[in-house]
């Protein structure tokens, strides 16, 4: 029996965990992804024809986002990866200049940057090593990959036949090998909410399958620790719902990691 809102946001949570994800057509200029990925791009941009490519690019949110401002779009060729083709035209409508549907139809040595908003958690761990692996081959070798995730999801959702894998700067570290701490690129009144990091190619050494368990070891042991500390500050004047929600959050990301880790084992 449902007795408390918690409680609530919990079930809520958990049971759409069950559904498919659905990508987002609007975005507003304050969007803390949106204004940190800008703010990278501006620091990056210094010629013409920036050969840029959104992973993942759904029903073109970031791209609207960008096409606003006049100092960034007319400076990129902008390419976008996108497996739903009904979001093909709405992208093609945008300006995009080149579609793909898979990663492996990437050519080589080819961006100067790739952008994964939002994208990671949804590919199925089963493709992890081999299209992160060639995300770093189509980068030039000044290339750089940008990796931008909310710090929790507000909706369960259900990536292939097993679940979501948020990670943030520690477990993105370890999945690609990184030889040095990430710097992340969000303002910081955003820590709380995104994690937003870029890595320069010379550093992608590659993925494997002991980078991923590991990553997956690190996840599970950081959702643990997340649930913990949420049991140990609750402000009792705080939104109970938001609680629930985020508790959920963490607990189905503690079972994905592991349910990954048993597939990747057998
Ligand atoms: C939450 S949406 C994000 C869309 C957009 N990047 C944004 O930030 O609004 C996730 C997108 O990733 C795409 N996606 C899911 N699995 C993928 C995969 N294996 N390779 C490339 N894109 C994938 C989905 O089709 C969806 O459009």
């Amino acid at each position: 029996m449902l007795y408390s809102i918690d409680n609530l946001s919990f079930v809520n949570f958990v049971s759409q965990c069950f559904s498919e994800p659905e990508a987002l057509k609007m975005i507003n200029e304050d969007d803390e992804q949106l204004v940190s990925v800008k703010k990278m791009i501006k620091t990056k941009i210094n010629h013409q024809n920036i050969v840029f490519l959104d992973f993942g690019a759904g029903r073109g949110r970031i791209l609207k986002g960008l096409l606003s401002d006049n100092g960034i779009f007319p400076k990129l060729k902008y390419h976008a990866l996108e497996p739903q083709k009904e979001c093909h035209s709405e992208l093609t409508k945008l300006g995009v200049t080149r579609l793909y549907s898979d990663y492996i139809e990437l050519p080589d040595n080819t961006f100067d940057f790739i952008l994964l908003s939002n994208v990671l958690h949804e590919i199925p761990i089963i493709s992890w090593e081999n299209s992160l692996n060639k995300i770093i081959s189509s980068l030039k070798d000044t290339g750089s990959l940008m990796i931008v995730e909310p710090r929790t999801l507000f909706k369960g959702e259900r990536i292939d036949d097993s679940g979501f894998m948020v990670l943030s700067e520690e477990e993105i570290q370890i999945l690609f090998n990184l030889p040095k701490n990430l710097r992340p690129f969000y303002f910081e009144d955003y820590k709380e909410k995104i994690t937003a990091v870029m890595i320069q190619k010379p550093d992608l050494k590659g993925v494997d399958e002991e980078s991923i368990r590991n990553a997956l070891i690190k996840l599970q042991e950081n959702s643990v620790k997340n649930a913990e500390k949420l049991m140990l500050n609750q402000d009792e004047a705080a939104n109970k719902y938001a609680y629930g929600r985020k508790m959920a959050f963490f607990a189905m990301q503690s079972i994905n990691a592991q349910i990954c880790l048993n597939k990747i084992d057998n």
